[in-house]
């Protein structure tokens, strides 16, 4: 019986085919949009119709697959002016868009409210601006809730844990009289209609995401008792769901999770509230794959090194973090044909990137079907916050550009690149 072919060897095979990678490529991102369909209605299956996933965009900051996403029927959460625009650009109205950010500046939170974008609260400081923007803008439709941090420690990676006692997200809620505080603040609030949360990304045990979900939405429930009447009306609990770099299983599924949050907190599956879900990596990363070619190959101390186009750069997680963020590749042959222990002899090899630091490494140390120049490397789950946001997307609409030339105090000074604000943002489209 004929084996049918994986997908991923399909967009292999497809990539040759269409001259996408041959002997002259250096490293390329591929986003299956198929894939990511189904896994946006995995996602819908798995949880009530009170629930309304928006998309984190940090994760995949692309329009083309951002504008899929919103077919499929995805919001957005946005965190800087730039994800904005893009959002934006994709074609999401005002009020399927969240703008989630610990530093809005006054301008920000201005634009959104009177262009009717949602906004979570990330400090009393910010509350007091909002306080003051509300009185020009009562009509607003922006849902305007609280990030609220349940502190309730940290996953097995510190860079993603949001919820630690001292995180910088948030208002932290079990801190001195801080509860009751939020208490007063909604009573004397009406138009604050929401409560947010995200406790933490990958590393986090469902359990543990849970459990903060639950503590907001006892919060909730507290508030509302308090007011004598649902003034709050809407969860948002955040994104988080990890991804199993380790094999093409997906696991943990949405399903899992919504299993996990019923048991813990059956009343968001009820219609009493509209839950809002931020998932950026569990959407795009097993949709996404990097591909870069074997430039070189050579043998150091008795490793087996394969010098690729596919570092730092693309892989910046990995470079930096690699035991936090690991990675699997498969080689292929210039054919297309995958490289397996029935073809080639299995060797500890290095896959390395192109960047001159030595812990630009794809991995280590790998048991793997020995490389050979011009061959491919796929990186495998690379769709989330890989060769898709690169970061600067996110955080060069805040950085101004200038240059200066001539000498002494007369320097010339010249912007070559402004610092976007969201009324800029917004003025562009
Ligand atoms: C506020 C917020 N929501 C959602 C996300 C998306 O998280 P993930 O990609 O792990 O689902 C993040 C990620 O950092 C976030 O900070």
């Amino acid at each position: 019986m004929q084996k049918t072919m994986s997908r991923k060897q399909q967009i292999v095979n497809s990539a040759i085919n269409a001259n996408i990678i041959d002997d002259s490529l250096t490293v390329i991102g591929i986003m299956d949009l198929d894939g990511l369909q189904k896994t946006v209605q995995r996602a819908y299956a798995a949880f009530p119709d009170n629930f309304f996933h928006t998309f984190a965009v940090k994760a995949n900051a692309l329009v083309k697959v951002l504008a899929s996403l919103r077919k499929y029927g995805m919001g957005a959460e946005v965190a800087s002016p730039g994800e904005l625009l893009i959002a934006r650009s994709a074609g999401f109205e005002a009020k399927d868009i969240i703008f989630d950010s610990p530093a809005k500046t006054m301008a920000d939170l201005r634009t959104c409210i009177k262009h009717d974008i949602s906004i979570n609260i990330d400090n009393l400081q910010e509350l007091a601006r909002i306080d003051n923007i509300i009185k020009e803008f009562p009509d607003t439709q922006s849902i305007i809730g609280f990030r609220v941090n349940p502190q309730i420690g940290s996953g097995q990676i510190a860079s993603t844990s949001t919820a630690t006692a001292t995180s910088k997200f948030g208002y932290a809620l079990a801190d001195g009289d801080n509860r009751q505080q939020l208490m007063n603040i909604y009573k004397q609030r009406p138009w604050l209609k929401s409560i947010h949360t995200h406790t933490g990304s990958q590393g986090c045990e469902l359990a543990l995401m849970a459990s903060g979900v639950k503590v907001i939405t006892d919060l909730a429930e507290e508030i509302n008792a308090v007011i004598g009447q649902q003034q709050v009306v809407r969860l948002d609990i955040g994104g988080g769901l990890p991804v199993n770099f380790a094999s093409e299983e997906v696991t943990p599924s949405f399903q899992e999770y919504a299993d996990i949050l019923k048991a813990t907190v059956p009343l968001l599956f009820t219609d009493k509230y509209q839950v809002k879900t931020e998932f950026g990596r569990a959407i795009v990363a097993k949709n996404g794959v990097i591909i870069t070619r074997v430039e070189y190959t050579k043998n150091s101390g008795g490793r087996h090194i394969a010098i690729t186009h596919a570092g730092a750069q693309v892989l910046t997680r990995t470079a930096f973090l690699p035991k936090s963020w690991p990675l699997r590749v498969t080689g292929y042959l210039p054919t297309g044909e995958e490289r397996t222990a029935d073809n080639s002899e299995l060797v500890a090899t290095d896959v390395a990137g192109p960047c001159c630091f030595a812990g630009d490494l794809i991995c280590v140390n790998q048991t793997l079907p020995k490389l050979a120049e011009n061959d491919y490397v796929m990186v495998h789950d690379t769709g989330g916050y890989y060769f898709s946001n690169h970061f600067d997307y996110n955080s060069l609409p805040r950085v101004a550009v200038y240059t200066v030339c001539g000498e002494d105090e007369a320097l010339q000074i010249e912007c070559i690149r402004q610092a976007d604000t969201i009324a800029d943002v917004l003025r562009k489209m």
